[in-house]
């Protein structure tokens, strides 16, 4: 299929071959969404949470095993507030080793789930990928026995964040069995708004999967129960996609709604597919955030286009629609099954006091000047036929090896370009996008962002601000098989 070759990349807007299930699929819009249960602390600020395995039914009637935060897929929602300093202790008990990051989170670096900083669980030993993976050798590994306390200080605008597995390698295929949830920054300005709140506030995490005949997760060459990969196919090579599309890990579900306005908190957590999404037969997102929390301003969509690891608040007004009408979130890049998304069934007439006010938050626009340092990131594919790797600026990751030293309390420009579909996330920092291809961003650029679309030979140009802490972080394409075949790279703020 050739990634290498650009011709059929610059049209495409999706990537590699989709992988198909095995077992019968269940009809559309048959199961209901559900909702993550929210995380309690075991004593205020603490929190603890157990990677394991479970067998959970995600197609009716056959049981999954997942590897999920507290067993379940997602995990259970981190609901916290600006400010309040969280500990979560992660307990791996796991056959593989594991290492969490927050997602979009101001954290230190010592908690930002470098992939070399590992959880082995008790009693199972750990050897580097023998031979397998060049570029991490020599690598230094942290391995921590059982169990590790992540500490998230949270200062930082409310924001829809999420957390996954981030393990050297081993990413796409540890967040494909099930290692992702949501952590929810909430603050007073969010709060006073008069958008969709309680109830009519959902997150939506929304990733693609295949399965076994057995029920099993299917996932092509990679092994994740074993520390060596035997070699990688196409499919894997550009990232992989599955044919269901789960929401909050149910296929295509179905959620009973009031005719009244609802936030929906939109995350792409898929390894690699990116959506267009609309709602059929009509009606419009009205954005008030994005990655990083509020815009200053809300804007309206007919789709919206997300890349793996970006997120999108909108506000969905269904009282447009009689009660009893059905309206269909679908993907209009996805063919065959995976075109649909989930439904929405207007159930009832309520009484409604949201608004979505013309002044959301204060963000100020990007201003170029700003900018001490202008640095350029390449995102490209290097080698030929099907070897190769993917790499940013023709450096496959090493870690320790910093491709750039930002200082604390500055703005720099960073500009990505690449050949291929790479949605570009940057640990810590937030940023701004300024241009694409010279000229403006798109509407869904708007806002403070920590995750952007890069598309085939696309140049886009983003302010970045680094705040918080010093440290060793990174950067690396949100495509998880891009991500594990080196396609990252390390920045040290000093
Ligand atoms: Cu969502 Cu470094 O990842
Ligand atoms: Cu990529």
């Amino acid at each position: 299929t050739g990634c290498g070759g650009p011709g059929g990349l610059l049209t495409a807007e999706t990537s590699g071959e989709v992988l198909t299930s095995a077992l019968p699929l269940p009809r559309p819009f048959t199961v209901p969404l559900p909702v993550p249960a929210t995380a309690r602390p075991v004593r205020p600020g603490h929190y603890e949470v157990v990677q394991r395995a479970a067998k959970v039914e995600i197609i009716p009637g056959t049981p999954t095993e997942v590897w999920g935060y507290d067993g379940t897929f997602p995990g259970p929602t981190f609901d916290l507030r600006r400010g309040s300093r969280t500990v979560v202790r992660v307990r791996n008990e796991l056959p593989v080793p594991t290492s969490t990051h927050l997602h979009g989170g101001v954290t230190p670096p010592d908690s930002d789930g470098y992939p070399t900083d590992l959880v082995v669980a008790r009693g199972r030993g750990f050897r580097p990928a023998p031979g397998a993976h060049a570029h991490h050798d020599p690598a230094p590994w942290t391995l921590h026995a059982g169990a590790r306390d992540y500490v998230y200080p949270l200062e930082q605008r409310a924001a829809t964040l999420w957390y996954h597995d981030h393990r050297m390698d081993f990413t796409a295929p540890q967040v494909w069995r099930g290692l992702a949830g949501f952590l929810l920054v909430r603050d007073d300005e969010d709060d006073a708004l008069p958008l969709p709140k309680g109830e009519r506030d959902i997150p939506l995490m929304i990733c693609d999967r295949a399965f076994e005949e057995d029920g099993s997760f299917r996932y092509p060459s990679v092994d994740p129960s074993l520390l060596v990969k035997p070699g990688v196919e196409d499919a894997y090579m550009e990232g992989v996609e599955g044919d269901v599309i789960l929401v909050n890990g149910a296929p295509w579900p179905v959620l009973d709604v009031d005719a009244a306005r609802y936030r929906l908190r939109l995350l792409n957590a898929s390894n690699a597919r990116r959506y267009r999404l609309a709602l059929t037969p009509g009606g419009r997102f009205v954005q008030v955030g994005s990655d990083q929390g509020l815009l200053a301003a809300p804007v309206a969509h007919d789709t919206i286009t997300m890349a793996p690891g970006e997120r999108f608040d909108v506000v969905v007004d269904f009282s447009a629609h009689p009660v009893g009408a059905e309206v269909t979130l679908v993907n209009t890049l996805g063919t065959g099954p995976a075109r649909d998304v989930m439904r929405f069934r207007v159930a009832r007439r309520a009484r409604d006091d949201s608004a979505v006010p013309q002044r959301l938050s204060r963000v100020e626009p990007p201003d170029r000047s700003a900018a001490v340092a202008t640095r350029v990131f390449d995102f490209r594919r290097t080698g030929q036929g099907g070897g190769g790797s993917w790499t940013i600026n023709g450096r496959p990751y090493r870690p320790g090896d910093s491709l750039a030293r930002p200082r604390l309390g500055t703005t720099e420009l960073w500009r990505f370009t690449g050949d291929f579909h790479h949605p570009v996330h940057v640990h810590l920092a937030r940023f701004q996008v300024l241009a694409r291809n010279g000229g403006p961003p798109a509407p869904a650029d708007a806002g403070w962002k920590d995750t952007v679309d890069v598309r085939p030979y696309e140049v886009v140009d983003t302010l970045v601000r680094f705040e918080g802490y010093r440290g060793r972080y990174m950067m690396h394409c949100h495509n998880l098989e891009h991500e594990d075949m080196a396609m990252m790279a390390d920045f040290e703020v000093v």
